[in-house]
């Protein structure tokens, strides 16, 4: 048995009993004549609950991203983005070499909430009538802000903004069910001002695989185009689906327990490390700890921790923790333990 701490991502989660006895038992076709009964049905409900005309079942939150930047944008023109967003950072290279996309970065002031101003200036024609924006997205949560939380009046803002310009919004929602636990919203309340949206079903909602891509039907039917034409045609995938919709019921009433496991594993890092994480940050199911004061990298700290039987990732110089389905209260006192060891280790 593996007895590691887990903190890489959420998408390190095993699936449920619930979902391994959905996978074995799940009727499947060929999703792409579009005959598979469990990925339809998905895809119905992921329509219903977010209160868009139509849905479809994609392998990665990354190729949802790619495949409506495909859709949304003619290669030159420009994405608007958040600074360190997943969309526009991460995935830069993707849609460079998918999609000839140029990213317009627009630092937020905090925590990578990006503000309905910002995007209205960066919206601004280009008075030599050269640069054009095809599209702004929004990521919510926001990862590298630390799990932050733009609520739903923030949203409605920035699509007032974008609306002003006829600017379609894509919001990179992979983590929106935790931003729906936050604010006791139900996600249609998040996807209604947005032209379309995307979230994982692979992270916080503990499913295997999977994300989905929402929006408008001519869109959707592009979006399956798209599927196709990147690789994206996964055949029998009801089996993967089966494990979403249980996903989609058992997932998003737990995600308090994340962020309550989150607060108390950074209120250990602060006690242990003043200064270097900000309990009242901590939001959702991601800690940020910065262990420079230390006088150690975080690279050296990862390494002591790996050691100790916890598992983190870096980002940006720092340590990067979040928490998930796999992880109860008594973990956090075992990955607490372990950062005190490891604080002896490095001295
Ligand atoms: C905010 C955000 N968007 C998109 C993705 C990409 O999802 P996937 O790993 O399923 O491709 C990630 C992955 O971590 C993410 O954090």
């Amino acid at each position: 048995m593996d007895t590691r701490i887990d903190l890489r991502s959420d998408t390190v989660s095993k699936p449920s009993e619930r979902m391994r006895n959905a996978m074995a038992t799940a009727e499947v076709g060929d999703d792409w004549y579009g005959d598979d009964p469990t990925v339809n049905e998905l895809q119905d409900r992921v329509a219903d609950l977010t209160g868009k005309a139509a849905a479809i079942y994609l392998p990665t939150g990354t190729m949802c991203n790619q495949v409506a930047m495909h859709a949304f944008v003619r290669a030159g023109h420009f994405v608007i983005c958040e600074a360190t967003a997943h969309a526009g950072r991460t995935e830069v290279n993707s849609a460079a070499v998918l999609s000839g996309i140029a990213f317009r970065y627009v630092a937020a002031p905090s925590r990578g909430l990006l503000t309905a101003g910002q995007v209205a200036v960066a919206l601004e024609p280009d008075h030599y009538d050269v640069s054009v924006v095809d599209l702004v997205t929004i990521e919510n949560t926001h990862q590298v802000g630390g799990g932050s939380v733009l609520n739903v009046a923030g949203v409605r803002d920035i699509a007032a903004a974008c609306a002003a310009r006829n600017v379609p919004l894509y919001m990179d929602g992979a983590r929106i069910f935790n931003a729906c636990a936050v604010e006791g919203v139900p996600v249609s309340d998040y996807a209604g001002p947005v032209t379309a949206l995307m979230f994982c079903l692979s992270k916080g909602l503990g499913a295997p695989i999977g994300s989905v891509l929402a929006g408008e039907v001519e869109f959707i039917r592009e979006a399956r185009r798209l599927k196709v034409l990147f690789g994206g045609a996964w055949r029998q995938a009801g089996i993967m689906a089966a494990a979403g919709l249980i996903a989609l019921v058992d997932g998003p009433q737990r995600l308090h327990e994340d962020h309550a496991n989150a607060r108390a594993l950074a209120a250990g890092v602060a006690d242990l490390l003043p200064g270097s994480v900000d309990v009242n940050e901590v939001e959702t199911n991601i800690v940020f700890a910065d262990v420079s004061t230390t006088g150690h990298s975080a690279q050296e700290w990862a390494s002591v921790l790996a050691a100790e039987g916890v598992l983190v990732t870096m980002v940006g110089g720092r340590i990067r923790m979040l928490t998930h389905v796999g992880i109860g209260a008594a973990d956090i006192q075992v990955a607490l333990a372990a950062w005190h060891r490891a604080a002896k280790v490095i001295g």
